[in-house]
């Protein structure tokens, strides 16, 4: 544990922190999985270009993992050591994939980010101006995860423009 480091948090008890961190990387390894076998099993038109998508979120989540479990040991906690504790701790929960079409696996990856974008959000106002270390790494993750809807959402718009252009041309 960072003794002096910790000693610069203001006002916010730091179990608080360590909470909401843990839960945060509890939902950080269920998305890495879950990208990582929407990436496998993914079919459908333009699928190539969701694969590459869906294999580079796997490894932000996996970084972003990285990070948080990094911040808990520097608070002096211990990052979730089960990984059935994910499921007790996570805030976005685990969409199982059970239509592995493109355009249904980019919905529930959508939805998955829009809850990370919540969850960071939410973070970063406990923190903002308490705990600048914890403010700075949760917002670097928070701009990822918004980068990460904004790719998805415009891959997903692509693909169904592509889809109605196609059911265009065979009428
Ligand atoms: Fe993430
Ligand atoms: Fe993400």
């Amino acid at each position: 544990m960072a003794r002096r480091g910790n000693s610069i948090i203001k006002g916010l008890n730091i179990n608080t922190i360590i909470t909401g961190l843990n839960k945060a990387y509890a939902d950080e390894w269920l998305a890495y999985y879950q990208y990582f076998i929407e990436a496998k099993v993914v079919k459908g038109i333009m699928k190539d270009a969701a694969i590459a998508e869906l294999e580079q979120h796997a490894a932000d989540e996996l970084r972003h993992a990285n990070m948080v479990a990094d911040r808990i040991l520097q608070l002096g906690g211990t990052p979730l050591l089960n990984p059935q504790d994910w499921f007790t701790h996570t805030n976005c929960g685990y969409e199982e994939p059970k239509n592995f079409d493109v355009v249904s696996i980019l919905e529930d990856s959508i939805k998955g980010e829009q809850c990370a974008i919540s969850v960071y959000s939410e973070l970063a106002d406990l923190t903002r101006d308490k705990d600048i270390v914890t403010y700075d790494i949760v917002s670097q993750i928070l701009a990822d995860e918004v980068e990460h809807e904004e790719d998805l959402q415009a891959l997903f718009d692509d693909i169904t423009e592509f889809i109605t252009d196609i059911k265009k041309n065979i009428n």
